[in-house]
């Protein structure tokens, strides 16, 4: 059931064409114009007049929430929270029955999620599920919800799930701002045009760089620490792609904010450290090149995630991924694919257990 790849991983990293595809069939109507999505639409004042949107996750489904406020303040102009779960439902958190609190999980078992919905429904909020597992426990506590229909995911390391539920989020962003009328028609047509093309992109992402990051990953072996850096809505695209080589490679790797660095990371940086660095086009790239001016400074090893084409990051970088050039909020799903294929090949070559590592497991139902 690997069809033909080596590992469930590697299978899945490849389906995301495809996935994105599936998650957006039936919803996204290009030629028509519209997006539709019954569980936003039957209960679209609910969000409309939400004080404010909580999201709530655990892991890569918590990085997901993360781009998702930036989509949604971005697009529809609605105050959101992303939290822990874990933290949430320990913190005597203020919920009221004007909070609208929005749940993402790939597996819908994960217990801190269930348990921070359960507090969040007894204080009266609104609960609305992104699942990909259909008839899942939390799909069947929450009052509405959207599954990702990215079809199972048996690694444990979560990649087509991921941009499932970015491409859910950015549905629902781009909805509610039709809606409520802060994404007016003609960006919306046209971010809604570039967003059915991003399958298509994926693909050729997915060409263009298999091999690429293949041979760069036979440099990094041997690698004790990674550092992944990006800004806006790559700044939790930078937490995301440490995450996968934290957990299948075990080499530990930290994601932060580009401009952070400053603020302590930086004074880690020699020439043995490895700095993934995500600088597209359209995601405040003079900020971008001038953190690279400082790594390099330090000669730091860096491995840039850029447009084609790019000239000033390519210039200095070690190591130079090209990926076609999109709108800022897209960027981070396009992006996310060269990571998880460094990651994935890291650990290949350090001969882990990619599908099954150690101490994880693919659904956490215990807190
Ligand atoms: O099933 P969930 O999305 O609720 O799972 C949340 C996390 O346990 C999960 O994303 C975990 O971090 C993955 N192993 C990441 O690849």
């Amino acid at each position: 059931e690997k069809g033909g790849y080596e590992h469930f991983m590697l299978k899945e990293i490849f389906e995301q064409p495809k996935s994105i595809h599936d998650t957006m069939r039936g919803r996204l109507l290009v030629e028509e114009g519209i997006i539709k999505m019954a569980g936003i639409w039957d209960h679209v004042e609910r969000f409309k007049n939400a004080n404010r949107i909580i999201i709530i996750a655990c892991g890569t489904s918590w990085h997901a929430g993360l781009i998702g406020e930036y989509l949604i303040e971005e697009y529809a102009r609605i105050p959101v929270e992303v939290e822990y779960a874990s933290e949430f439902r320990y913190r005597n958190p203020i919920i009221t029955d004007k909070d609208v609190v929005i749940a993402i999980s790939q597996s819908g078992e994960t217990a801190d999620t269930m348990a921070a919905l359960k507090l969040a429904k007894e204080k009266g909020a609104f609960i609305y599920g992104i699942c990909n597992v259909v008839d899942s426990s939390i799909a069947r506590i929450t009052d509405a919800g959207s599954y990702t229909h990215a079809g199972p995911e048996i690694g444990v390391a979560s990649t087509k799930a991921f941009t499932a539920q970015l491409t859910i989020l950015t549905l629902i962003a781009f909805k509610l701002g039709k809606h409520n009328g802060n994404l007016g028609n003609a960006d919306f047509m046209s971010l809604i045009s570039e967003l059915d093309a991003i399958p298509k992109k994926i693909e050729e992402v997915l060409n263009t760089t298999h091999e690429l990051v293949q041979n760069i990953a036979k440099d990094f072996i041997n690698a004790t620490n990674f550092l992944y850096l990006g800004r806006g809505y790559n700044y939790p695209a930078a937490l995301e792609g440490a995450l996968k080589l934290k957990e299948i490679s075990y080499i530990h790797a930290e994601g932060y904010p580009a401009a952070e660095m400053k603020h302590g990371p930086i004074a880690l940086i020699d020439e043995n450290m490895p700095i993934v660095i995500i600088a597209p086009k359209k995601g405040h790239y003079d900020k971008i090149v001038s953190n690279v001016q400082e790594i390099k400074a330090r000669k730091g090893k860096v491995i840039a995630v850029v447009n084609k084409g790019d000239q000033q990051v390519s210039a200095m970088a070690d190591y130079v991924i090209e990926i076609p050039e999109t709108s800022e909020c897209f960027s981070p799903i396009v992006a996310s694919v060269p990571l998880q294929l460094l990651a994935y090949y890291i650990a290949v070559y350090r001969g882990a257990n990619v599908d099954q590592p150690r101490n994880l497991a693919k659904s956490v139902t215990v807190e």
